[in-house]
């Protein structure tokens, strides 16, 4: 049957039953009378409920392809965009029409939520850029100042003078403090990033997390990577730190490693992994939604799983095709 709308189906299947009980009405010993007697009024239940039951059963068949589609609509799962109904040429029309609209629908949400979802992590990095720069122009600069106006004292002050310990331990402070601003301005923006790339950022950040948690944390950046674009570095980055961060404060590890190679089917991915406790039952929070819409972002996929041998992976896969520079 070629592509028929539900509406005339329906149709044909109603005046098929109908003809059905005219036919048996017609051409069996059946017959009504002007006062119906009881056998008839029987025979006329019988037969109208046998027409309705078959009736019935070719609607359902039918109407399945309807079935069949409302379960494939519930299947649909934002996380994994592109997902799409089979737009079949032999279902009826209006079924077709559905899946093509229904289509058009996710394809249209997809957008509006990369789209949001690009807004509000570029206002997120936006922001952090704007308090990196003040936290290091403002209170770097503020506290560079102090420890030179603390030198100078010094100066001034004789050496044997007890003075002279007191600003030499206000100057040590100053410069803790100052190292403190400049690590948090690092972590809020990577400026290793733009000035070094992506390798060197990343090689900066194991370092920085291995100095902190005495957890060793190997990096291997596969040489034949090709460049990536900036907003794919920006990607790479901030997953490998929330990825880093979670091994930090939930897994409970002694090792930690992160990879980062191209496929020879030209996917990038990068893999985080750790010999901790893995993820259990744990819930995904805000770090792990975040590391998904980041991935969604360049039509890629980020994905957590706890390994055989215990631990937990965070794999991030990218087509080459979206991501190189
Ligand atoms: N490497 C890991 N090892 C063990 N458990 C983990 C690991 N990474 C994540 N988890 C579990 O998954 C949960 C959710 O992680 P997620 O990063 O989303 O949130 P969070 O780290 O608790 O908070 P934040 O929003 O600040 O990142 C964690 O609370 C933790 O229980
Ligand atoms: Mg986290």
């Amino acid at each position: 049957m070629g592509r028929s709308s539900l509406l005339k189906r329906i149709f044909a299947l109603n005046v098929a039953a109908f003809v059905l009980a005219g036919l048996v009405l017609a051409f069996t010993p059946a017959t009504v009378s002007a006062e119906i007697a009881r056998l008839e009024a029987a025979v006329l239940v019988l037969v109208l409920a046998a027409t309705a039951a078959i009736d019935f059963l070719l609607l359902r068949r039918a109407l399945a392809p309807l079935r069949r589609l409302s379960g494939l609509m519930e299947t649909v799962e934002p996380l994994h965009p592109g997902q799409r109904l089979p737009e079949e040429d032999s279902s009826p029309e209006e079924i077709r029409r559905l899946a093509v609209a229904f289509n058009g629908m996710l394809a249209r949400l997809e957008e509006e939520r990369r789209r949001s979802v690009e807004r509000s992590l570029g206002a997120q990095e936006a922001e952090r850029l704007r308090v990196a720069q003040e936290l290091h122009d403002g209170i770097g600069q503020s506290l560079t100042a102090l420890m030179l106006q603390i030198d100078r004292a010094a100066r001034r002050v004789p050496q044997e003078n007890p003075l002279q310990g007191e600003l030499c331990g206000a100057r040590e402070a100053a410069r803790t403090l100052l190292g403190e601003v400049r690590e948090v301005a690092t972590r809020l923006r990577p400026e290793a990033l733009d000035d070094l790339g992506l390798a060197n950022a990343l090689e900066a950040l194991c370092a920085r997390v291995g100095d902190q948690s005495g957890i060793p944390v190997r990096l291997s950046v596969d040489p034949g990577l090709p460049p990536l674009s900036p907003e794919a570095e920006l990607v790479v980055f901030r997953i490998a730190q929330e990825a880093l961060s979670n091994t930090l404060r939930h897994a409970d590890a002694s090792a930690a490693e992160l990879t980062l190679a191209v496929g020879d089917d030209g996917t990038v991915t990068l893999r985080a992994a750790d010999d901790g406790r893995g993820l259990g039952d744990s819930v995904p929070g805000a770090g792990i939604q975040g590391m998904h819409e980041r991935a969604l972002l360049l039509g890629g996929t980020c994905q957590l799983r706890t390994l055989p041998a215990g631990g937990t992976e965070v794999a991030l896969r990218l087509r080459t095709a979206e991501v190189v520079a």
